[in-house]
């Protein structure tokens, strides 16, 4: 497989800014992952249909159905027409409190709807200088133990260098990215691609892809203009 691009859109872009950027994307022959907010997941996925381009949410609930207001069920967003989901952003963990059990039963009821997650980990500033980078990183990692061939992907987001023009250093990100790889095979998931995410930009794109284990990259701010992520997805087709 080819380096992947991802593209977070976070709470970003409207219904017609975003399926104008969807559809050049897949006017183009580009094969990104897309992570649209909700809103605009069902209009994009009908600009999609036929092309290689491949939709996923942002978040899903943990539960089936039923009473739980401004919640968005797996089955829901395959009938908007996901087949993926982030899962574990450091915006959710951070932003609102989500870890553990939480995110292990968000990550089950993805597969058992037929969601593929993508899987984010990633240590605060405060933990890296602590240390303890690698202790929380695998501790993230830990609740992918039961969850064999489910995932699509994992996605390494220190989260000092999310939005902030921050980017780990390409040594940073080989230091960490072989240890991910390390932790995964430690749990059987030997194929599963990992991905760097925080501050990539074009001007960055090559350094960071073509570091070992370096499978592809999770795209913010970046991803929300057409000729910042054709240039990065550029690279990854370049690099191959
Ligand atoms: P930025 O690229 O804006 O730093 O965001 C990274 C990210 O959080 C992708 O999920």
């Amino acid at each position: 497989m080819g380096k992947i691009v991802a593209a977070n859109w976070k709470m970003n872009l409207r219904r017609q800014s975003g399926c104008e950027l969807a559809s050049a994307l897949k006017t183009d022959g580009r094969e990104c992952w897309l992570f649209p907010s909700f809103t605009l997941l069902a209009p994009i996925a009908d600009t999609l249909i036929g092309g290689t381009l491949k939709l996923g949410a942002q978040d899903l609930s943990p539960e089936l159905d039923g009473a739980f207001t401004g919640d968005v069920s797996a089955e829901m967003l395959g009938d908007a027409g996901c087949t993926m989901v982030l899962v574990g952003h450091s915006e959710r963990r951070h932003g609102h409190g989500e870890q553990g059990e939480l995110l292990l039963r968000k990550l089950k009821r993805a597969a058992e709807a037929g969601l593929k997650p993508l899987y984010c980990v990633g240590e605060t500033l405060e933990e890296r200088e602590a240390g303890r980078a690698k202790e929380v990183v695998k501790e993230h990692l830990s609740v992918l133990k039961d969850l064999q061939g489910t995932c699509a992907a994992v996605a390494y987001e220190p989260v000092w260098a999310i939005g902030t023009g921050l980017t780990a250093t390409p040594e940073q990100a080989a230091e960490m990215h072989a240890f991910i790889r390390d932790e995964l095979t430690k749990l059987g998931l030997t194929d599963l691609p990992i991905l760097y995410g925080g501050s990539v930009k074009p001007g960055n794109a090559k350094d960071l892809m073509t570091q070992p284990h370096v499978d592809g990259v999770l795209v913010g701010g970046a991803s929300l203009k057409l000729d910042s992520l054709r240039a990065i997805d550029d690279v990854a087709r370049e690099i191959g």
